[in-house]
């Protein structure tokens, strides 16, 4: 029987396969779903510092509002406050009692600041790991890129030092160059890394003329770009590579980790197929290793890495050639 076990930021998984961050995952009783079904961890929606903001200002606009209209009202009623991320610290610390899997706790905060505060408190919560949302779409045309880049590696090591549990960034792929930004957040001591993160991407309805925002899930095969990227920094950088994007089946699985990613997350197939694809996906790795003769993911890892490729440069620029040369590009 194939072993399934590794380590993902120095936390013991039973297996690769993690449930990532979404809506399945911001209620206890879908945590504990997940994990009974076989995730090798949990990683919690996020804690946005954002949507808190938000929620503040709209009960502050609702409280107002009612004392305009009746002056009384002000005294009768006592001030209410919104409780922060009280609600959300409340939910790693029952997703740590109720679970069983190691937690991993999100966060998404806007200044340096809260960033660290929040850490600390998911920390103090009781999560095993946190990851890292640094998801940001620019929409400021004179912000350099190399500010944001600098913001976020200066975000990474205050919150490694204000923590002691380990940290993983959640990483889009628009950077002119993501190995340097990886790099740098490495030396940072990021201890994991999640690639990639997928931006919202809205649509347009023609018929109305208006904006329309579906729920972004990814289609099957969308984790080339995860896979190309775990092939350039296996051996290369000293925390693990967390493939995330498109991953759906164990053969996905199998893909992912012989390009040199440690484990996988996934989010889209359990929404399509149900928490049940987690035990799936874990048999058809295991059918596959068994195939193969894999007694354990350490026997394959990085197997297909550009770092083990007689001639990196072939994998490199010569790959690309060779494809766009082909007579028939649908071969
Ligand atoms: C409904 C939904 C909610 C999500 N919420 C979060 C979130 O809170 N934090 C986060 O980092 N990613 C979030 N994601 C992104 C996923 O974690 C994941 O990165 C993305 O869906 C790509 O993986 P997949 O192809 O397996 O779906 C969410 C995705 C979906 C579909």
């Amino acid at each position: 029987m194939a072993d399934l076990q590794t380590t993902y930021m120095g936390l013991k998984l039973a297996n690769p396969i993690i449930a990532g961050a979404s809506r399945l995952t911001s209620k206890v009783d879908g945590i504990k779903k997940l994990a009974d079904a076989g995730a090798g961890a949990v990683v919690l929606s996020s804690l946005f510092e954002e949507q808190i903001q938000l929620e503040r200002a709209r009960l502050e606009e609702d409280r107002t509002r009612w004392d305009e209209m009746y002056a009384e009202m002000t005294s009768m009623f006592p001030h209410i406050e919104h409780a922060g991320p009280e609600e959300h610290l409340a939910l790693v610390r029952k997703a740590k009692e109720a679970a069983g899997v190691p937690i991993i706790a999100s966060l998404n905060a806007i200044t340096p600041e809260t960033w660290v505060e929040y850490a600390q408190r998911l920390a103090e919560a009781g999560a095993d790991a946190l990851e890292l949302n640094f998801y940001a779409t620019p929409t400021d045309l004179s912000r350099p890129g190399r500010e944001i880049e600098a913001e976020q590696v200066s975000i990474a090591q205050q919150v490694r030092r204000a923590v002691a549990v380990p940290i993983s960034a959640k990483l889009s792929p628009f950077y002119a160059n993501p190995l340097n930004v990886i790099a740098r957040l490495d030396k940072a001591g990021v201890k994991g890394f999640v690639l990639f993160n997928r931006f919202f991407q809205p649509d347009i309805d023609i018929k109305k003329e208006a904006n329309t925002f579906p729920l972004s899930l990814s289609h099957e095969g969308d984790y080339g770009l995860s896979l190309r990227y775990a092939g350039l920094l296996y051996g290369q950088i000293k925390a693990d590579i967390c493939a995330s994007t498109g991953i759906t089946t164990g053969e996905d699985v199998a893909k992912l980790l012989l390009a040199g990613a440690g484990c996988v997350q996934v989010v889209t197939t359990l929404y399509k197929n149900g928490a049940d694809q987690l035990g799936k996906m874990k048999r058809a790795l295991e059918a596959w290793m068994e195939g193969k003769g894999h007694a354990t993911l350490a026997d394959f890892r990085g197997k297909l890495a550009r770092a083990n490729q007689a001639d990196p440069w072939a994998y490199e620029r010569a790959q690309y050639v060779r494809t766009l040369l082909r007579p028939n590009p649908l071969d």
